[in-house]
């Protein structure tokens, strides 16, 4: 605990003004406890009142014309104060000054003693508006955990089988940087429960979409695109790798086919998904142009937006990324800003056509250059 205050020297009632002026020198204080002859407190005595008696006094005459250059101290290097500063920096210059006046200069000119009460009055206010902030804060954070909460149990809901949300939340999904000169990865992160928050995220992304009329559409159709999006990388395996580790992409990992094969197969077989469902599993790596002659074309719109919004969540996960999403007729407009630049677009995909456009961002003006 900091000291309070500094102990004020005594002095006897009986003592001359010599006395306690040598007293108030030494002890380098302006204030003089004054006491009785058995310690008992009987006043105070203030340098300022001293100086009142010498006033006053005829024999002090010649005394009182005397120039002032004598007892003035110069300006040293520990009076200077940036009153203005911290509250932290005013009170260790103070306390380094200790039982001497607390006269400042500033180096623009200003000349004070600092203010005790202001002082105080600034760290109660400091104090108070802390305490707001962190109240405020506190207020916000008990809302989010509630939010959070709900958001838990609507995906437990939507997942419906507990053990969906386990086998994706067991399967890691990593952070990489590409080296194009030898073809390489270099694993920088690894995302736990990666492939869950993968769904999420698209999850979120249809949330979106459906906000802005997409479902009403023909040929779109809500509970198809997520339970495509729950089921899709159900049968995903990852290898473990550490950070750090350079591996070649084509070697680590399968290809994505596999996967969307096995994920079909689970829908098909184990949880007995419908066959527009296991379609959408199944091709969900296939490019348009690779797709079997049995791939039914009615479903073209919706693999194309499925197969837009599995990359742009892998970004968001694996990138950073921010999307946005406009729906504009059968057009979607994304605008994609990762914190790797190259990654930045604006592109524009007509579902119903199959039409891709695709431009770099620019951010200076936010459009399509
Ligand atoms: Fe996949
Ligand atoms: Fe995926």
């Amino acid at each position: 605990m900091s000291v309070r205050y500094n102990k004020v020297p005594h002095i006897k009632v009986n003592a001359s003004i010599e006395e306690a002026v040598k007293a108030m020198i030494v002890r380098q204080s302006p204030v003089l406890h004054v006491t009785g002859n058995n310690g008992e407190p009987l006043g105070w005595l203030n340098s300022l009142d001293i100086l009142r008696v010498f006033m006053e006094d005829p024999g002090a005459a010649e005394f009182k014309k005397r120039d002032i250059r004598g007892p003035m101290r110069t300006i040293a290097e520990e009076d200077y104060l940036d009153v203005t500063g911290k509250l932290s920096d005013i009170s260790s210059w103070a306390k380094k000054r200790e039982y001497r006046t607390p006269y400042f200069s500033t180096t623009e000119g200003t000349a004070g003693i600092l203010s005790l009460h202001g002082l105080l009055q600034e760290a109660l206010n400091n104090r108070d508006r802390e305490k707001k902030l962190r109240e405020e804060a506190e207020t916000r954070f008990r809302q989010l955990t509630h939010t959070l909460q709900e958001l838990e149990k609507a995906l437990a809901n939507l997942f419906a089988d507990p053990m969906i949300a386990a086998k994706l939340k067991s399967t890691v999904e990593y952070q990489d940087e590409y080296d194009p000169a030898t073809g390489k990865i270099k694993i920088t992160g690894v995302i736990e429960e990666g492939v869950y928050r993968h769904v999420v995220n698209i999850l979120r992304l249809l949330t979106e979409l459906w906000e802005q009329g997409l479902m009403e559409l023909a040929g779109m159709h809500q509970d198809t695109l997520v339970k495509t999006a729950i089921f899709h990388d159900l049968g995903k395996v990852q290898p473990r790798l550490e950070v750090g580790e350079i591996v070649d992409p084509k070697e680590a990992f399968e290809s994505g086919k596999f996967h969307a094969f096995r994920s079909a197969l689970l829908a098909r077989r184990v949880y007995h998904l419908g066959e527009n469902l296991v379609y959408l599993i199944r091709y969900h790596h296939h490019r348009e142009d690779e797709l079997p002659a049995d791939f039914p074309r009615s479903l073209l719109p919706m693999h194309r937006l499925f197969r837009l919004l599995d990359g742009l969540s892998a970004g968001i996960s694996r990138r950073g990324s921010r999307v946005n999403l406009t729906v504009r007729g059968t057009v979607v407009q994304v605008r994609e800003e990762s914190a790797h630049p190259t990654y930045n677009r604006c592109l524009e995909l007509d579902l119903y056509s199959g039409n891709a456009k695709s431009k770099p961002l620019d951010r200076r003006t936010g459009g399509i250059n």
